[in-house]
């Protein structure tokens, strides 16, 4: 696979509670709100204070878009099907296409937080990096004091793999974090490159 492959992937995935829906212009004021009204648990990611700014939404949603173009990095937004509630915004990044491998990310908002929503989104999302896109390996990796982010990987059976100190700089500091990654069951050999 290449970055062809991330251009070309679905704008929309669905589940039965939520539907995932790539980059809009209209979701920068959304991502905005939610960052806002989420603060206190975004500081494990270190969004906590510093891109309050109002422009900030328009500018996360052009860089979505232009790296999802570029074949760098998918970008998923999570709305509650019933309700239309903003759920959270899922990434795929740090591809290898050799391997293949990614990274994901993600941030939940706060008002539809506790209700397994994100977890819904998040294997819709895996279910396509696995199956469609055909990868190996997805990686994880959180700062030990991130319970909800633990337990969140854990049900989604990602597997603690190894510690990293001074991983990620957040926040004014180094922050240890801790690895995982979950594996594709499915993968088959033959779909690598020669
Ligand atoms: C990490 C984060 C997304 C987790 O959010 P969350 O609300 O705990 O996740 P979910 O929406 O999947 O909710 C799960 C909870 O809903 C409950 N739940 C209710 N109905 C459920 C259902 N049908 N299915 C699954 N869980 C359900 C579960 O019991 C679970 O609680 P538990 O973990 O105590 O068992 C959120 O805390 C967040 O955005 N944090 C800030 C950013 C961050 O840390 N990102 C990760 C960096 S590594």
């Amino acid at each position: 696979m290449d970055g062809q492959d991330l251009v070309g992937a679905p704008s929309e995935l669905n589940t039965a509670r939520v539907v995932l829906y790539g980059p809009r212009p209209e979701f920068g004021p959304v991502i905005v709100a939610s960052i806002n009204r989420s603060l206190p648990g975004l500081r494990f990611i270190g969004w906590g204070q510093r891109e309050r700014a109002a422009e900030f939404g328009a500018e996360f949603i052009a860089f979505d878009l232009k790296v999802w173009a570029q074949g760098e990095c998918l970008v998923y937004y999570a709305f509650e099907r019933d309700t239309g509630a903003y759920v959270g915004r899922i990434d795929l990044h740090s591809w290898d296409f050799a391997t293949p491998r990614c990274e994901v990310g993600y941030v939940g908002d706060v008002l539809t937080a506790g209700r397994g929503l994100m977890r819904e989104a998040l294997e819709a999302t895996l279910d396509h990096a696995f199956h469609e896109l055909r990868l190996h390996r997805v990686m994880a990796n959180y700062r030990p004091e991130n319970a909800r982010s633990a337990n969140l990987l854990a049900r989604l059976g990602f597997v603690r793999e190894g510690y990293a100190r001074d991983y990620l700089f957040i926040d004014g500091a180094w922050r240890d974090h801790v690895l995982t990654s979950r594996t594709n069951p499915h993968f088959d050999a033959a779909w690598l490159r020669d």
